[in-house]
């Protein structure tokens, strides 16, 4: 850890499922000897039980507030003597962008246009945007999107992080802003807000209720294990070329269905019990809006260039992934009991993923 050994950093959305995961990451590296600020808004699936093992840590600081709020941010970064922001704050369940399209919007492409405004003119900040694969878009198994594949996103929640993309290329551009952008494929592992597809699957086994798929659910997703991605960020803040961007992943597509497979056979072989009544619990129900086919990146560019490769095996993190939440049905609980009320109206497989 060269770069990062004294870094000031100012993490977005770090009460989120991936934020949270990078900044317990981050702080297991005892020699780690920067701070942390943690600014979040606590939206409905953000939790400060995500990071209650490092709160009392004396290099981690966490703060209530919206990315929007460009005084609150300017202070932060002034008062903290912020030298890099890592962004992942959004709005980020595409079901939740097909009902209502604006907050995502105002979250995803003003909040990061906020950031970047006031970060423009100190010139010392390096800016690390968190982004997806689905700003490229449907593809085939056969073609992985590439850095220089086209934008061609499909559903509003790709649209936003596809603008706040441009917007931090356009400042790199324009006002020399130091940024690098990575493009994750879907993340799993503990903590993930029950609405998204491997924790609603494991909220329905654990319930025996129905596992609603969408459509056939032979749309494919590429899998990367949460702490793995943590690490790809910490080796870009490393590693990374300003105005760079970088695809991540395991190289570990599945089909919605074969994964729902997976999850059934790792979940009843925990538990002792025969699989073939979970199965059971599989129900096809109408497909989403727009739903693309296929996601699937090539992760060779930041192999090669960030120092970093995936360590976590597809079905090692899936094991981990189901025995948490099989000890953690309480917090499950909790973050579904402070969340708003539609997360449970708005889980159907294939959700965000
Ligand atoms: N989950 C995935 O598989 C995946 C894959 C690729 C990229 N991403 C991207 O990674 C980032 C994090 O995703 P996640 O799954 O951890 O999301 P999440 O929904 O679990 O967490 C988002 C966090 O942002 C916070 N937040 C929302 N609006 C805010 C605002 N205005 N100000 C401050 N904080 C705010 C929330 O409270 C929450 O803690 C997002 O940018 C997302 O687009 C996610």
């Amino acid at each position: 850890m060269r770069k990062l050994r004294r870094a000031r950093l100012l993490v977005t959305g770090g009460a989120g499922f991936m934020g949270s995961s990078f900044i317990r990451t981050l702080l297991s590296q005892e020699e780690f000897e920067g701070q942390i600020v943690n600014l979040d808004l606590l939206t409905y699936c953000g939790s400060l039980l995500n990071l209650e093992n490092i709160s009392g840590d004396s290099r981690y600081n966490f703060v209530l507030g919206d990315i929007s709020d460009t005084k609150l941010v300017d202070e932060l970064i002034s008062d903290y003597h912020i030298d890099t922001v890592v962004h992942f704050a959004a709005e980020s369940h595409v079901d939740r962008s097909i009902e209502s399209a604006g907050p995502f919007f105002k979250t995803n492409v003003l909040g990061t246009l906020n950031l970047l405004e006031v970060i423009k003119n100190r010139q010392h900040i390096h800016f690390h945007h968190i982004s997806t694969d689905e700003v490229y878009g449907d593809t085939s198994i056969e073609e992985p999107f590439t850095e220089n594949s086209q934008y061609r996103p499909n559903s509003p929640y790709a649209a936003s992080k596809a603008a706040s993309d441009h917007i931090v290329r356009s400042f790199c551009q324009t006002y020399h802003v130091s940024a690098c952008i990575t493009h994750s494929v879907n993340n799993y592992g503990p903590f993930q807000f029950p609405e998204k597809l491997i924790p609603v699957v494991l909220e329905k086994l654990m319930n025996k209720k129905p596992i609603p798929i969408y459509g056939s659910g032979l749309q494919i997703r590429d899998w990367l294990y949460v702490e793995d991605h943590s690490r790809a960020i910490i080796a870009a803040l490393e590693h990374s070329r300003p105005g760079f961007t970088y695809n991540l992943s395991a190289k570990n597509p599945k089909t919605n269905l074969d994964l729902v497979h997976n999850l059934i056979d790792v979940f009843a072989k925990l538990k002792g019990e025969d699989q073939a009544s979970y199965k059971t619990l599989i129900s096809h129900v109408q497909d989403r809006l727009g739903h693309d086919m296929c996601y699937v990146v090539n992760p060779e560019f930041s192999y090669t260039s960030l120092n970093w490769k995936p360590r976590v095996d597809f079905d090692e993190g899936l094991k981990q992934t189901v025995s948490w939440y099989l000890q953690n049905s309480s917090w499950i609980q909790s973050v579904l009991d402070r969340g708003n009320q539609s997360a449970t109206s708005l889980e159907c497989v294939g959700a965000k993923q």
